[in-house]
């Protein structure tokens, strides 16, 4: 990249209105770990996130867990065609074999459910002991499709949101807080 294109890069970010604090969002991660670690002490269940809006969620739900746990990373790119069906590439799959293992699907958000519809689907048919689906995040306006998500942190308006692992345009995802993105910057 070119040093003229470097330079011309905003050095801020500049957000429209904060949506969850840093506070709001730490107190509900520590809660969703205690109860992972209570419905699951003596299983050492595998924690699988998405790659990469789950990395931050994961890192605090996975710390806020204080119960013996692995955890693993897919890395998957979903594809909208149209209002009804959507596909999703899996670029990098589980590297072990979760057959007869206690599997938590972390997940940072839900908006059309096409990305989770899929991916519970490619986990149950490995037929783990269990299967619970944990997002931080909830567009339930937003589904076209139905999907159980067992434990869910905040339900959210239907509205584009950025920051805690969240991007826009690969940026954003290092901001502490949930934020809506000012329009000038989108
Ligand atoms: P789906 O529409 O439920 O399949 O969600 C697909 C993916 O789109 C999510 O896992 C997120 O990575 C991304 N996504 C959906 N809504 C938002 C948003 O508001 N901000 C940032 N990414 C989003």
């Amino acid at each position: 990249m070119p040093n003229s294109e470097i330079e011309s890069r905003p050095d801020e970010y500049k957000v429209a209105r904060i949506l969850l604090s840093e506070k709001e969002l730490g107190d509900r991660v520590n809660q969703l770990g205690a109860e992972l670690a209570e419905r699951y002490r003596g299983k050492q269940p595998i924690l699988v996130t998405l790659l990469k809006g789950g990395f931050i969620f994961l890192a605090d739900l996975s710390r806020a867990m204080k119960i013996p746990h692995e955890i693993e990373f897919m890395i998957v790119r979903s594809y909208e065609k149209d209002s009804s069906s959507g596909t999703v590439q899996i670029i990098q799959d589980l590297k072990q074999n979760i057959e007869g293992r206690h599997v938590v699907l972390v997940e940072d958000i839900v908006d059309t459910g096409l990305t989770l519809s899929y991916i519970r689907e490619h986990l149950s048919i490995r037929n783990p002991a269990s299967l619970t689906v944990c997002s931080l995040l909830d567009k339930t306006e937003a589904r076209k499709i139905q999907v159980p998500i067992e434990m869910v942190g905040f339900s959210i308006p239907n509205e584009f949101v950025v920051g805690y692992g969240l991007d826009y345009d690969q940026l954003y995802r290092n901001l502490p807080y949930l934020a809506i993105i000012d329009p000038e910057q989108a």
